[in-house]
């Protein structure tokens, strides 16, 4: 029988987070599935799928930037339709369906977080006929197990433990866009890991929104422990997980850090503000003082654990003294990395209604200010390594050097050393290399081959 998406090509555009990452690797294993081929660029492509975020304002002004900007573009020479099919689905698809025709005209699809299976299926009505084919669900029943899936590296993997949000955090839109909590059974969990180390997959990150809340729905209790031990069981050489919520954060969990060698010494745990205030107004249920507690037992079971964190400045009500206490913490923990963003108010969120809106140019001053402290903290953090050797899992050639190598210590630092005489960053690719490292900067380490 013939398929109408036979010989199309198609193009994936991701933003957002490591969800839409995923969920972008299994549109790639659809799509392929129904014969239609991956090209690099939007200009070759028949098909333009972009997978949106809607967590921030500026999130989505840059979004439908970037659609506008290829609404115009002429179908690719010797396209079988005569024109390019855009597609828009993840979060803002999510939020907006149908209503996005409206900021973004000339669309042709619009699908939601749980209605990728469909999108063959949306292309395909686009190409038999005219006007906007969109699909939103509420929230799916199961946990969206078994679709195919094509990885963007063949070396590692995003493997979703749970899907959705419960925490409802009154800045977050993330719970409205993504459904309710759903573990998926452990049993799947280590099946799915076991065949990537079947395929040769080197490191697998585990993916929820709250990965130590998982299984509280299947089993009664968080069970996340117990997905760690099985998943380094499998013989996986390095596991990673994001994102951690500190009021979810067990002794077990802690305990892995220690007692795991494949789980790698990185702890992504987003704090959001260092003022107990501020943190009860978001709903984070936690204290600074726990949040504090929670770093010197991680810090106690595995000594040289890299720290990262999220932090929001300019929260409705956030007073000078609110911020100086986020400083303050920022400072006192020395994280390696940061990443930080200026309250964006989410309509439908409930702070998008607090009183005491903070100006933005307070925020941006306070912005600045604690970038000041980030970076001072993240390159002192990074001179820890100096004079060791590193083991790096190559992720290519570097981005501005050809010549070389870059990839990822165990604490996800990202590193750089020329490749040795003769070699490719290609061959490397997806291999252990150790470096010595001779040089740390702020967001990276430099050094030789050994
Ligand atoms: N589930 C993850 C985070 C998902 S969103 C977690 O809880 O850690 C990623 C980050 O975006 C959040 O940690 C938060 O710092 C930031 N963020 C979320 N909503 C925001 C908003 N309305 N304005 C600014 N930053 C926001
Ligand atoms: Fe958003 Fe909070 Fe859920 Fe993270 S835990 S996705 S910040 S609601
Ligand atoms: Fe953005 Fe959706 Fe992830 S809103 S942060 S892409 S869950």
């Amino acid at each position: 029988m013939n398929n109408v998406l036979e010989g199309l090509a198609y193009n994936v555009q991701t933003f957002g987070c490591q969800m839409n990452k995923h969920d972008s690797e299994r549109i790639s294993g659809l799509l392929q599935a129904q014969g239609a081929h991956e090209v690099g660029s939007v200009d070759r492509a028949d098909v333009v799928v972009f997978m949106t975020c809607c967590v921030r304002e500026s999130a989505e002004t840059r979004l439908l930037g970037h659609v506008n900007s290829i609404k115009n573009m002429p179908a690719r020479e010797g396209s079988p339709l005569g024109r390019r099919i855009i597609a828009i689905g993840g979060c803002m698809g999510q939020n907006y369906g149908a209503g996005l025709s409206e900021r973004a005209p000339r669309i042709d699809v619009v699908f939601g977080t749980h209605n990728i299976a469909e999108l063959p299926g949306l292309v395909e009505e686009a190409v038999h006929g005219t006007g906007l084919k969109h699909r939103t669900l509420d929230q799916a029943d199961d946990f969206p197990t078994d679709l195919p899936s094509k990885r963007e590296h063949p070396w590692s993997a995003w493997l979703p433990i749970t899907v959705g949000c419960d925490n409802f955090c009154t800045y977050c839109i993330v719970p409205y866009v993504r459904g309710r909590e759903k573990s998926r059974p452990v049993e799947d969990i280590v099946a799915e890991a076991e065949r990537y180390v079947a395929d040769g997959v080197k490191e697998i990150t585990l993916l929820g929104q709250n990965v130590n809340s998982y299984g509280r729905d299947l089993y009664g209790s968080p069970a996340f422990a117990r997905v760690l031990d099985a998943v380094c069981a499998t013989g996986i050489d390095r596991v990673r997980f994001a994102t951690s919520h500190p009021k979810d954060l067990s002794d077990e969990v802690i305990d892995a850090f220690a007692r795991l060698d494949a789980l790698m010494p990185a702890l992504h745990l987003p704090v959001q503000s260092g003022s107990n205030g501020v943190l009860e107004r978001m709903n984070r249920r936690y204290t600074r003082e726990h949040y504090l507690d929670l770093v010197r037992k991680v810090r106690a079971a595995r000594p040289d654990i890299a720290l990262s964190t999220d932090v929001i400045v300019g929260f409705p009500g956030e007073t000078d003294d609110d911020f100086e206490d986020t400083l303050r913490l920022v400072d006192e923990v020395g994280y390696n990395q940061v990443f930080t963003f200026i309250y964006s108010p989410r309509t439908g969120t409930p702070a998008a209604s607090y009183p005491d809106a903070v100006p933005r140019a307070v925020s941006q001053r306070r912005f600045d200010r604690l970038f000041e402290v980030v970076e001072k903290r993240a390159f002192e953090a990074n001179q820890l390594d100096l004079g060791s050797v590193v083991s790096v899992l190559v992720e290519g050639a570097s981005k501005g050097d050809a010549r070389v190598l870059a990839g990822r210590s165990p604490r996800n630092q990202n590193v750089h050393a020329p490749l040795p005489a003769g070699v490719g960053a290609d061959e490397l690719a997806g291999t252990f290399v150790n470096v010595r490292i001779d040089e740390a900067k702020t967001w990276y380490l430099s050094g030789e081959v050994v």
